[in-house]
């Protein structure tokens, strides 16, 4: 999507109204409905001018949360803080805050104009053209200003939202899923869109979804949640490298997943005992106790891994974590091609292989050897659920 016009309703024009703060805090926050608990008791700071993501599958809260953010919802417990400002008892309207939903929910018989106009109108401002017409432009809708929402297109009619809310000067703008009715390609046209706007104007942005892809792509930090309570948060690059959980593991993107048990330790290493072999796992990435014979759960991303023909097994350099296997499938998409193979330690462990040189050795019922270096390994506690997480991936 190109840009016809640069707005003049930049950064430093939003700014004077975030400088005070700007940040949302929420501490100890909560929402039980009768004896069910949507929210947990939750604290959370989101830093002012962030891009800040509440990620989760459906049920988990996430709404719940941006409702209590915006006023819609009292919480059962807790403060939540904009900037230095207490404003949990404030009503919605009295909050510096504006909210975007799923359906857009634009005045039908407004045209485009009029339907951002509409905040500024509302509070008595006469003279708005300037205001709208640098909003349409940040928005990439100038052109579009006389037509009704009906003669939009889904993108359009989501930014015209966007400017509406904007045209407010919020300190903080919420997005409940606005992305959730357009198709797949407009989709991920928007999520750059917004993230341009959202830089543009250096607002804080608090976006939920329940797409991962799209957390990471929008966001500088993501909350991940699950049942009402935040697994972990982080930037995109922490989560992804560094889960703490298998449900932060399998919930964003896709992770093997094994189980061994604590050999001994070499140094900074952890030395793991699974399915007959040894695998060697930096002590600072396992988010549980290694003590001797204690169970732990191994994850290693697919792309990490590289898959080499048994045949050729000499050649593997010295120092890397290694399982032998039987390739059971594979398919090829292009830029990779992902392999299942089959394994002692792990029945189906999913590898990547980027599409440089293709080894047609590689095929179903070759006998391989999967290697990987240690640091890309990391270990959780084996009480949880070595599957939490996969359902919901399921369902996106
Ligand atoms: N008014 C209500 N009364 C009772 N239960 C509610 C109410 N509102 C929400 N809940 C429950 O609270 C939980 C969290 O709901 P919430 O809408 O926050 O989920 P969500 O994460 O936004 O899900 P989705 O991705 O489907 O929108 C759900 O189990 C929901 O059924
Ligand atoms: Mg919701």
């Amino acid at each position: 999507m190109k840009r016809s016009s640069r707005s003049s309703l930049g950064r430093d024009e939003m700014k004077t109204t975030t400088d005070a703060g700007g940040d949302v805090r929420l501490s100890g926050i909560s929402k039980t409905y009768g004896s069910f608990t949507a929210v947990h008791p939750l604290d959370l700071t989101v830093p002012q001018g962030s891009f800040f993501a509440l990620l989760g599958a459906s049920g988990c809260g996430k709404t719940t949360t941006l409702r209590m953010i915006a006023g819609l919802e009292e919480p059962t417990s807790g403060t939540v803080h904009l900037g230095d400002q207490d404003v949990t008892a404030l009503p919605p309207y009295k909050r510096p805050v504006n909210t975007v939903f799923q359906s857009y929910a634009l005045f039908p018989h407004l045209d485009i104009f009029e339907n951002v106009a509409f905040g500024l109108r509302r509070r008595g401002i006469k003279s708005v053209k300037k205001q709208v017409g640098d909003m349409l432009d940040l928005v990439q809708l100038g052109e579009q200003a006389r037509k009704k929402p009906h003669q939009l297109s889904g993108g359009q009619q989501q930014r015209v939202a966007v400017a509406r809310a904007l045209i407010n000067h919020p300190r903080v703008l919420l997005l409940d899923e606005p992305l959730g009715a357009l198709d797949l390609k407009l989709r991920r046209q928007m999520q750059l869109e917004l993230k341009r706007i959202q830089t543009e104007v250096g607002i804080t942005f608090v976006h939920v979804t329940h797409d991962q892809e799209e957390a990471m792509t929008m966001a500088d930090t993501v909350a991940v949640m699950n049942a009402g309570r935040v697994e972990q948060l982080g930037s995109p690059a922490d989560l992804y490298e560094n889960p703490r959980s298998t449900f932060v593991a399998n919930f964003l993107g896709t992770s093997n997943l094994i189980e061994a048990e604590v050999d001994s330790r070499s140094g900074e290493d952890v030395v793991l005992r699974a399915g007959g072999g040894k695998l060697v796992l930096p002590e600072a990435r396992c988010a549980a106790p290694t003590t001797t014979g204690g169970k732990v759960l191994v994850g290693i991303r697919p792309e990490k891994i590289s898959l080499t023909h048994a045949d050729d097994a000499g050649g593997i350099p010295e120092g890397r974590n290694r399982i032998t296997g039987t390739i059971a499938a594979t398919s090829f998409i292009g830029v990779s091609t992902q392999y299942v193979v089959d394994s002692a330690v792990c029945p189906e462990f999913e590898v990547y292989v980027q599409n440089v040189d293709r080894d047609t050795r590689l095929a179903p019922g070759a006998e391989v050897v999967l290697h990987w270096s240690p640091a890309h390994t990391f270990g959780f506690d084996a009480e949880q659920a070595i599957d939490a997480g996969l359902d919901e991936e399921a369902a996106l």
